[in-house]
């Protein structure tokens, strides 16, 4: 199943509290968790719909939240803890709802909720439990702080306090979630840019990208086509160009882009090839993009330099990727000028003359070199991050493109 994870506004506050069956209103009467009280208390709630269907389902949500002072249930447990409450360092994890008993769900949703901590800098999450003290103890190690708290949940039943620390997690809760400790995000790792979404500028580039594919691009997907098996995400598919050239070898092709002309150009053109319904494509950023199956290789195609934070993006893909997957890159490195541009727009568009979008095929592909130069990465400055994010470098090749595209391949 594919999700999409998201921060929680005004907008989708009441699905995330109220939609699930299984979630803290129906459970804790007691409790009566609401809209007014998370947003009213800073809670950071984040959830987890399913986008494989139409409409998205929500599945699960989670709360993260550093206010838990006035909390009874805190003001009890907090007499059993030696060392006291650090808003800066601590978050209590609350709304915590999971509307399906399958391990791959409860998986994400966890992995989700180790990554959101550390982004926003917690070292130590508390749990309140009815059950299943023994499960985050194996898996992350958790110390009961107290059994049997006397706070009052409103159903025949008394809860434990646990506390994670989020460094702490071993080897087997590490592999559970699919994560190594390379792959930790940072306090100023940022995921979500939700302008993005709304419009995105690559939406112009699309008609234009979709009638002309030159022949460097061509090379491109013909080198990276043979690398491609199992189940393949193509990050940043745009109209799903790569998709007209795999083999029988990849038996599902997911695309994700943020552009929705791009994506609907990409479902159409997938609709055509052969065998389609093995290829799918998601309106949906990257960095909020989650899986319950894990992917043999991700695709990085022309996308990273559209991108805000490719360390980022690269430990967000580790983690997405089955142990001894491959993420294979391919992005214009230092030597893409304007004028690299105009010599290889110059070679080419003889064979496009007649095609009435070249016009704006050369205007936006010298707009975008100018636009995004910046992140036309060294090979150094982007091996350096994927090693960072735990991925080993198996190949590099700087020819295409005229010697202007890093296409390297690392492996998980
Ligand atoms: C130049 S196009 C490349 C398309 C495709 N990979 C190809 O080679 O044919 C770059 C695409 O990346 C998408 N993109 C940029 N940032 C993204 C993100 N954070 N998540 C998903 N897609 C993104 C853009 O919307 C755009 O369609």
């Amino acid at each position: 199943m594919s999700f999409k994870i998201e921060a929680c506004n005004f907008n989708n506050i009441d699905v995330a509290v109220k939609t699930l069956k299984e979630n803290y209103v129906e459970n804790f009467p007691a409790i009566r968790v609401t809209k007014d009280k998370i947003l009213g208390k800073g809670i950071s709630l984040y959830l987890l719909s399913d986008i494989s269907q139409v409409p998205h389902n929500p599945i699960a949500t989670f709360g993260l939240s550093s206010a838990y002072e006035d909390e009874d249930v805190w003001k009890e447990v907090r007499a059993s803890l030696s060392d006291g409450f650090d808003p800066k360092k601590d978050a209590v994890v609350g709304q915590l709802s999971i509307s399906s008993k399958d391990v791959a769900i409860t998986r994400v949703v966890y992995g989700l909720l180790s990554d959101k901590a550390q982004q926003m800098g917690f070292e130590r999450l508390f749990f309140i439990l009815r059950g299943n003290v023994d499960f985050y103890k194996k898996l992350f190690n958790a110390i009961l702080i107290k059994n049997d708290c006397n706070y009052d949940i409103g159903v025949d039943r008394k809860i434990s306090a646990l506390v994670v620390e989020t460094k702490e997690i071993k080897k087997r809760g590490l592999r559970f979630l699919n994560r190594n400790l390379s792959s930790c995000f940072n306090k100023s790792d940022c995921l979500i840019k939700r302008e993005i979404m709304n419009k995105s500028h690559w939406d112009e580039y699309s008609s234009a990208f979709d009638s002309i594919i030159t022949p460097p691009q061509v090379e491109l997907y013909n080198t990276i086509a043979p690398l491609l098996s199992g189940v393949v995400l193509d990050a940043g598919c745009g109209n799903g160009n790569l998709a007209a050239f795999v083999n029988g070898e990849v038996s599902t092709y997911h695309g994700v882009d943020t552009s929705l002309d791009m994506v609907q150009k990409a479902n159409a053109n997938l609709q055509r090839l052969k065998e389609p319904q093995r290829f799918q494509a998601f309106h949906v950023q990257l960095e909020e993009f989650v899986n319950t199956h894990q992917y043999d290789v991700i695709t990085l195609i022309n996308s990273v330099y559209a991108m805000d934070n490719p360390s980022l993006v690269f430990k967000h893909c580790y983690n997405l990727l089955a142990p001894g997957g491959l993420l294979i890159i391919a992005n214009p490195n230092e030597n893409m000028t304007k004028s690299h541009m105009e010599m290889m727009i110059e070679l080419y568009e003889a064979q496009f003359r007649d095609n009435p979008a070249v016009a704006d095929f050369k205007r936006l592909n010298l707009q975008f070199v100018t636009q995004y130069q910046h992140s036309f990465y060294t090979l150094d400055k982007v091996e350096g991050w994927l090693e960072q994010a735990g991925l080993s470098v198996t190949n590099r090749d700087c020819t295409h493109f005229h010697g202007a595209m890093n296409l390297i391949v690392a492996k998980k």
